[in-house]
């Protein structure tokens, strides 16, 4: 085990109060990829820049194209949780960790068994009608062919994912209960983010302690704040980590 995991493995073992705050490269190991690396979903090519297909205006205006990026995208209906999320799901149970603030809409935290989950950017889990707010499960968005409507008799309105667009408010219970478990932590482990989204990437400066371990393939902004840094694939990390 390299240094920096022994530090980290010791941290881990001496706290009682745990929050993980992770972004997409969470996700890269179960093979979906990130936005911002130079393989990610904002350095392909589109006839829209993927910012503007996935903005509320831009959903409201071309709703058929939004669909189709959105669905080719955004949805990995079989991606499977990594051992990131597993170990991180494993130190709930522990008892160790309280809470798990992600970025991510893939859900795959809960898959992994991970309880509290306070998910900033909402989930593809979730989809609702426009209009007379029936739910519907992923597999209906996936399934529909071109825009989903939803099914109730007469109602015909379009189901729209639950997942935060560009130019939308985040949820104000959600960002309260992440803010709050950040604030409360005796260590903050900060993984598979570039923290460059706001108002997410403010949520760091609530923790109050002196463990905050920053997990990233690449620099951060933040990483400055960190009081131990590790530059290694974050699934690999939670491997060698013992619960
Ligand atoms: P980014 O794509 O901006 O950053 C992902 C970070 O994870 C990068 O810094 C990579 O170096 C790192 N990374 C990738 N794979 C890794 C791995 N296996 N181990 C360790 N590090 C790894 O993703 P986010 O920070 O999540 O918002 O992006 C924030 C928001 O921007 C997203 O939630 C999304 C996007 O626009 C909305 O859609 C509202």
């Amino acid at each position: 085990m390299n240094e920096n995991i022994q530090k980290l493995q010791e941290w881990i073992d001496g706290s009682e109060n745990i929050v993980f705050f992770g972004g997409a490269g969470v996700s890269t190991e179960s093979k979906i990829p990130d936005f911002r690396s130079t393989d990610g979903l904002y350095n392909q090519k589109y006839k829209y820049p993927p910012e503007t297909i996935i903005s509320h205006s831009f959903y409201k205006r071309n709703p058929e194209e939004f669909f189709r990026f959105y669905k080719d995208k955004m949805l990995y209906p079989d991606a499977e949780p990594n051992a990131a999320h597993l170990k991180l799901a494993e130190l709930e149970k522990a008892g160790k960790l309280k809470a798990v603030v992600t970025q991510n809409i893939d859900g795959l935290h809960q898959k992994a068994g991970s309880e509290t989950v306070y998910e900033l950017h909402g989930s593809v889990l979730r989809n609702y009608c426009e209009i007379c707010g029936a739910s519907y499960d992923l597999d209906y968005v996936v399934n529909y062919d071109g825009v989903p409507k939803c099914n109730q008799p007469g109602c015909h309105g379009t189901v729209k994912p639950d997942v935060v667009l560009y130019e939308e408010g985040l949820n104000g219970m959600t960002i309260d209960a992440a803010v709050r478990a950040i604030a409360a932590a005796d260590m903050l482990i900060i993984g598979g983010t570039s923290l460059t989204v706001y108002p997410a990437a403010g949520f760091v400066d609530y923790y109050r302690g002196n463990k905050l371990v920053l997990i990233n393939r690449d620099e951060t902004p933040m990483d400055y704040r960190a009081n131990l840094i590790i530059r290694d694939k974050i699934g690999e990390v939670f491997s060698a980590i013992k619960v």
